[in-house]
């Protein structure tokens, strides 16, 4: 069975209750438990935190073994050298997801330093991102 892990970054904690006319009104744990039912085929777990470096300490964890890292890495995707690195350092294939459009927002959300090393990035389809990022690995 593949494992697909998705990895999320600072603030996504709050989904459903954060900027809710950007980010919607569903909390990541639901959107989670609704989508892990549909894809009984694949073992996908998730992972969030606020901390750079504890998003870099998974990126390692399973960057070696597991068959798919999703990742949102949330404000860090303008800002992180050390995550981009991280992805370039693994062999497991990341896919770079964002729940808003970025190029439609602040200039500084335009760079991401996850894109150069990433298979693919998907952005702008709300929660369904992560869905749309699950079926690249089908
Ligand atoms: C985000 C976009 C980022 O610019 C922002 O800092 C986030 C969420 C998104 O999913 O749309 O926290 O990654």
């Amino acid at each position: 069975m593949k494992k697909l892990m998705i990895i999320n970054g600072p603030n996504l904690n709050l989904l459903g209750k954060r900027e809710t006319n950007i980010y919607g009104n569903m909390s990541f744990t639901d959107f989670f438990e609704t989508v892990a039912k549909k894809y009984p085929e694949v073992k996908i777990e998730h992972f969030q935190s606020n901390i750079e470096g504890e998003l870099i300490d998974k990126i390692q964890e399973v960057g070696f073994s597991y068959d798919g890292i999703i990742l949102n890495a949330a404000a860090y995707t303008h800002t992180s050298v050390g995550i981009g690195d991280a992805v370039k350092a693994i062999e497991t294939p990341v896919v770079e997801v964002h729940i808003s459009n970025t190029f439609s927002r602040e200039e500084f959300r335009h760079h991401s330093y996850i894109s150069p090393n990433s298979r693919g990035v998907i952005l702008g389809f709300g929660l369904q991102s992560y869905e749309l990022a699950i079926h690249s690995f089908l």
